[in-house]
C-alpha cells in the first residue's frame, strides 16, 4: 500500500519545496496537506493531493490527521510547539510506530549571543553525528531548542512507537519549488538592510564569522531519502531516533565574502553606488532587522558563526552539494529580492 503521508507548511519555501520534491519523486504516494490559504493553482497542480484547511493552532485536526498517516512531514514554522505535540500525540495514537520529519535549523547551534565571537570566526565545528550529545544539551534560550527538547524527550519516552528525524538544514538559497513563496530568508534580509543602510553592503568585526549553507535543491535531496527510508518501513533504526539528527550544509562562507560577492553585484545593476564592503558598529548592527521577541535578529543573521557538517547525510545517502553554490547563485537570488520589494 502507497505510504500515507500528511505535510504542512506546504505553501512555504521549505514546505513548499517538500511538497513537490514528495509529489513529483512518489505520485504513487497518499498526500494531504495542511494549509491555511490553498493557492490558486493547486488543486490543478496537485489533483490527487487532499487538503485540510486550517492553521497550527488547530490541535485535534492536526492530531486527527497525524494518526491517520504513516508519515508526517512537518515544516513552516520550527517553534510552533502546540502543533508539533499535536502531531505527536496523533502519531501515538497509531497502532504501528508512525514517523515524523520536523524541520528545525542549525540557529540552534548558532553563536550569536556569545559577543566574543561577533563578527570574528569561531573554531567550533558541529556535527550531526559526533556533537549530538552537546546538541540535546544547549541551553533552553538557543534557537529551536524549544521543539527539539520536545521531540528528544518524545525519542526517549516513546521511542518503540514512534520514528524521528529532525531535520537541521542551515541557511538556504536558491529558489523555492512550491506554489506560493518561492525565496528564502537570509538574502532578501540582508539586501533590504543594504538600502537601508544608504547603499552599503556591510559587516561586523572582522566579518570573519561563518556560517554553512545548503542549495534548496540539494536539501531536498536528503529530505526525500529520509522520506524514502521512512515509506520503506524497514531498518528505522539506522535512520530516526538515536541515529536521526540531519544538518545539510554543502558549504561555509564567512561575513564578509557574502558582502563582497554581495557588492559586486549590487553595483553591476546600479543599486549601489560602491561596491567596496564597510564595517558596521554594534550599534548599527542592533538597530538593523529585529523581530518581537528577537530583538538582536541582525547578530545572529551577520554576526554570528553556525559551522555544521552533514556527516550523517554523507555516510547514509553519499550527500554532497552538486548545485551551485551560494556566490554563483547570489545574483539571481538578489536579484529576485530586488525585484519583489
Ligand atoms: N529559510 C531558511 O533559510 C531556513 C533555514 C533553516 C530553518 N528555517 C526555519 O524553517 C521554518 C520555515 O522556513 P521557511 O523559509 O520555509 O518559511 P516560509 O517560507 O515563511 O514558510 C512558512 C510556512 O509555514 C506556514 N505557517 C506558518 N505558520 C503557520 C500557522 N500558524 N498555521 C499554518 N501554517 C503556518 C506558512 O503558511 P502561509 O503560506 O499560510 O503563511 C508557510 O506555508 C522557519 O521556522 C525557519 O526558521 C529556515
Amino acid at each position: 500500500m502507497a505510504p500515507k503521508i500528511f505535510l504542512t507548511g506546504g505553501t512555504g519555501y521549505i514546505g513548499g519545496s517538500v511538497l513537490h520534491t514528495i509529489a513529483t519523486a512518489h505520485p504513487e504516494y497518499d498526500i494531504t496537506v495542511l494549509l491555511r490559504k490553498t493557492p490558486e493553482a493547486f488543486k490543478s497542480t496537485y489533483p490527487n493531493i487532499k487538503v485540510i484547511e486550517g492553521d497550527y493552532d488547530g490541535a485535534d485536526a492536526i492530531a486527527g490527521a497525524a494518526e491517520m498517516a504513516d508519515i508526517v512531514v512537518h515544516n513552516g514554522d520550527s517553534d510552533h510547539k502546540p502543533s508539533l505535540n499535536a502531531i505527536i500525540s496523533g502519531l501515538l495514537k497509531r497502532s504501528s510506530p508512525g514517523y515524523l520529519l520536523h524541520l528545525s535549523g542549525t540557529g540552534i547551534v548558532s553563536d550569536w549571543m556569545d559577543e566574543q565571537y561577533l563578527g570574528k570566526l569561531n573554531p567550533k565545528i558541529w556535527s550531526d553525528t559526533y556533537s549530538l550529545q552537546e546538541i540535546k544539551t544547549l541551553p533552553t534560550r538557543a534557537l529551536h531548542r524549544n521543539t527539539e527538547t520536545i521531540l528528544h524527550d518524545t525519542i526517549t519516552k516513546h521511542g518503540d512507537k514512534i520514528n524521528i528525524a529532525i531535520m537541521c538544514p542551515p541557511d538556504i538559497y536558491g529558489k523555492g519549488k512550491g506554489l506560493a513563496k518561492t525565496h528564502s530568508a537570509f538574502v532578501p534580509m540582508f539586501v533590504k538592510e543594504v538600502k537601508d543602510l544608504g547603499g552599503k553592503v556591510f559587516y561586523h568585526g572582522e566579518g570573519t564569522n561563518a556560517r554553512s549553507w545548503v542549495h534548496i535543491d540539494d536539501l531536498m535531496k536528503v529530505y526525500l531519502h529520509v522520506v524514502e527510508a521512512a515509506a520503506s518501513n524497514s531498518n528505522a533504526e539506522k535512520y530516526f531516533n538515536g541515529n536521526g539528527y540531519y544538518f545539510a550544509g554543502t558549504q561555509e562562507h564567512s561575513q564578509l565574502d557574502v558582502a563582497k560577492e554581495a557588492g559586486k553585484i549590487l553595483h553591476k545593476h546600479g543599486v549601489i553606488k560602491d561596491a567596496e564592503p564597510v564595517q558596521v558598529s554594534l550599534e548599527q548592527l542592533d538597530s538593523m532587522a529585529s523581530f518581537p521577541g528577537f530583538e538582536k535578529l541582525a547578530r545572529y543573521l551577520f554576526a554570528s558563526n553556525s559551522r555544521t557538517r552533514a556527516e550523517r547525510a554523507e555516510k547514509l545517502f553519499a550527500y554532497k552539494g552538486e548545485a551551485p553554490g551560494l556566490l554563483e547563485n547570489l545574483e539571481a537570488d538578489i536579484m529576485d529580492a530586488i525585484n519583489r520589494a
